[in-house]
């Protein structure tokens, strides 16, 4: 399904890393709720998505619709850093990613294990002399990193200990596709219309306009307790900025941005949960099927429902 949809583009790219909380899943609810002009005409001229992850609809949209100009955020500094190496830096990332390829396959068990170890030491231990700040060839490198990291690890999660340290075990995968060469190329291509950030979603706001389109999709509201599923960074989002978004989703309405923002239904675990019932009343939500690919419960992994909200 995933590659089907992917395929009907005009233009094939889809995400260059596998993320948690990905939603591949819902690209075909997401393009049913788009408004009629948006869908009619397959123009967008202002698309922003403020947490965006792998950019699972992005990357769907931009090879489907004409995007004139693209902004997209992240507080996760790492993924921020990826973005703009495949997008400055294509055939540098592409030639390390091949030799890192073929080193890790041609590799026993064993051996591979040892690779991705001493892999994922480098990148923590690069972190406290890095400049994350000034773009340089480094940034390649540490980018070819974390798409290594991301393709090899366990269940492609990204996750830090206490100490920032990036902690995911090495996955089962036999022969992992490491380097998608023609992909790294045409989501090059795509990024160039993009502006890629590394902040806050609240920053977004000031660029927001009456001719942008917004996709929102913040971190889960845990499901259970024992539910890790919204740490892809230090950055914990607590139900105090579930509220703050929900504000900032109503001043984006006032400027007159037509946005659309998913979450799970936390009536999932418990039916008198009304929390985004609450928060979001004055707009339209619909309910949607969805399967949960990353949890550390296989049987958790069934389908759930996500709930969709619309300001138009
Ligand atoms: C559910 S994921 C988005 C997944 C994305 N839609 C996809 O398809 O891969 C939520 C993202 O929000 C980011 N995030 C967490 N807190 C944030 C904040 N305060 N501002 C901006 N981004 C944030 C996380 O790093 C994560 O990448």
């Amino acid at each position: 399904m995933q590659i089907d949809l992917y395929n009907n583009q005009k233009f094939e790219v889809k995400p260059f890393l596998k993320w948690a909380g990905g939603k591949t899943q819902l690209i075909k609810d997401i393009e049913s709720s788009l408004p009629k002009e948006i869908k009619k005409t397959k123009e967008i001229k202002y698309y922003f998505e403020p947490f965006v992850g792998g950019g699972a609809i992005f990357f769907y949209l931009v090879g489907a619709y004409n995007i004139k100009e693209a902004f997209l955020y992240d507080i996760n500094k790492e993924l921020i850093l990826a973005y703009n190496a495949v997008k400055n830096d294509p055939e540098d990332l592409i030639n390390l990613l091949m030799k890192m390829e073929k080193n890790f396959l041609a590799k026993n068990d064993v051996d591979r294990k040892e690779y991705f170890l001493d892999i994922r030491k480098k990148f923590n231990d690069d972190v406290p002399s890095f400049n994350f700040e000034k773009y340089s060839p480094d940034h390649v490198k540490r980018a070819a990193y974390t798409i290594f990291l991301n393709k090899t690890c366990f269940n492609g999660l990204f996750r830090l200990n206490k100490n920032g340290e990036f902690n995911v075990p090495m996955g089962r995968y036999k022969n992992p596709k490491i380097c998608d060469s023609k992909n790294i190329r045409n989501v090059s291509e795509c990024l160039q219309i993009a502006k890629i950030f590394n902040c806050s979603f609240k920053t977004s706001k000031d660029l927001i306009n009456n001719e942008s389109l917004v996709y929102l999709d913040p971190p889960y509201r845990p499901l259970n307790k024992t539910s890790n599923f919204t740490s892809y960074s230090e950055n914990e989002f607590n139900d105090k900025e579930q509220e703050e978004l929900a504000q900032y989703f109503d001043k984006i309405t006032d400027k007159g941005a037509k946005a659309i923002l998913s979450n799970s239904d936390p009536k999932n675990e418990d039916e008198n949960d009304d929390f985004f019932d609450e928060l979001y009343s004055n707009y339209n939500i619909v309910r949607v099927k969805a399967k949960r690919f990353i949890n550390s419960n296989a049987k958790k992994r069934g389908p759930i429902n996500e709930i969709i909200v619309r300001n138009y």
